[in-house]
């Protein structure tokens, strides 16, 4: 309310308010390179649009006279409460847009006791972003190494440091096809970004003595060559339930029996999601599997989603749709790349406040109301 409030009293935010407009704002500060890898997406970028294009088939039905002068947003996520369904999507190599990186989200996250997933491919080690976080929720990504030493000494990192819940990201075994990023001669990986986890992790290092005149390229791609491939499957779950203790959500799902598998497999969340549009270009908009999926399992695990979400109504759309919170990625990282710690706190704050105004305007006193009731397909 006090980004409202003071909007309205006739003062001009530092940053946008307008979340959709962020990307066009960042572009003007960020180097070519690094603007591509985060605005860009597979392909054509066929996908991304679609993301954004399937939240304008569905539309808001306000309701009146409902008494939701006071609104709840706070839920319950995988045993957790958490004061908005609103969650960091983990993003990695974030100091290619700000020097302090993960650690301003962090911070920014922790302020306002959201949880930000924190990603394996951070430019930041797992142990610098938990002695910012705060006492608040802390997720971690995991891109599976094929080394189970290396996989079990990460894990047992990120238990140590006070992560909770553990985000196995599924979709990208490999990078997708990203002609902007081929086309910049740009992958952040190849310079030493995003590869503070591995690098700060005793046992990858233990592989690394052993050629001990690998320069940095040369260390970057082992890690790659890691965490590609597809012969980690579904039989292979049991061994992150053996090496992780809390809850265990699948990133990347977006098809109805995949779900079901998940079900089946007994992890606790997925998240349906295509990445962003980032892997397979020509995929479906994440948010058109969403309703689906949620009927499907939506009983046995708790269903999460990202993929184009850049407004209040967006939050509101998912939860109704069946998601019981959200992911945001995009959007955050501008306010990374913008303000640092206090660009993506804005970032965050601005999409809360447009999350309760919108919910409040539309006739509804708690995200718990929602469902495919209060929207109509266009
Ligand atoms: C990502 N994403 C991602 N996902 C993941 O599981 N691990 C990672 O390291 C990254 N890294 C990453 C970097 C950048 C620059 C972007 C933009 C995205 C995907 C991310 O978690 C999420 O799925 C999407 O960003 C969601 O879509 P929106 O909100 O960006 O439209």
């Amino acid at each position: 309310s006090e980004i409202y409030l003071s909007g309205y009293g006739g003062t001009t935010p530092a940053f946008t308010t307008d979340l959709t407009r962020l990307e066009a704002v960042a572009e003007r500060v960020l180097e070519p390179g690094p603007f591509a890898y985060v605005a860009g997406g597979a392909g054509s970028g066929a996908t991304s649009r679609a993301n954004r294009e399937a939240f304008d088939r569905w539309a808001l039905v306000p309701r009146m006279l409902t008494d939701a002068t006071e609104r709840e947003l706070a839920t319950t996520v995988l045993g957790e409460t958490l004061p908005a369904p609103v969650v960091l999507a983990p993003v990695g190599v974030q100091s290619i847009v700000h020097p302090e990186a993960e650690r301003a989200t962090a911070k920014a996250a922790a302020g306002l006791g959201l949880p930000m997933v924190m990603s394996t491919a951070s430019s930041t080690s797992i142990e610098d972003v938990a002695a910012v976080s705060g006492p608040g929720p802390r997720w971690f990504q995991l891109y599976w190494p094929n080394d189970p030493d290396v996989c079990g000494s990460i894990l047992a990192r990120a238990r140590a440091a006070g992560f909770s819940v553990l985000v196995v990201t599924l979709d990208t075994w490999s990078l997708g096809w990203r002609p902007c990023d081929l086309d910049n001669g740009y992958l952040p990986f190849l310079k030493g970004e995003g590869t503070a986890v591995p690098f700060t992790d005793p046992v990858f290092r233990s592989r690394l003595e052993s050629a001990p005149d690998e320069d940095l390229a040369m260390a970057v791609l082992r890690w790659i060559s890691m965490i590609t491939g597809t012969d980690r499957d579904w039989d292979a779950l049991p061994f992150l339930r053996e090496h992780w203790d809390g809850p265990i959500v699948l990133k990347g799902i977006q098809h109805v029996d995949d779900a079901r598998r998940a079900a089946d497999a007994g992890v606790d969340g997925i998240v349906v999601s295509n990445h962003g549009g980032r892997q397979v270009d020509g995929a479906v908009a994440s948010l058109d599997m969403l309703p689906e999926i949620a009927t499907a399992v939506g009983d046995r695990l708790d269903v999460l989603f990202d993929s184009g979400v850049r407004t209040g109504a967006d939050v509101v759309k998912a939860l109704a749709l069946g998601a019981k919170a959200v992911l945001v990625g995009r959007p955050y990282v501008y306010g990374l790349a913008l303000g640092g710690e206090d660009g993506v706190r804005h970032v965050l704050r601005s999409l809360l406040a447009d999350l309760d105004l919108t919910l409040g305007l539309s006739g509804h006193r708690s995200v718990a109301e929602l469902g495919p009731e209060v929207l109509v397909r266009r």
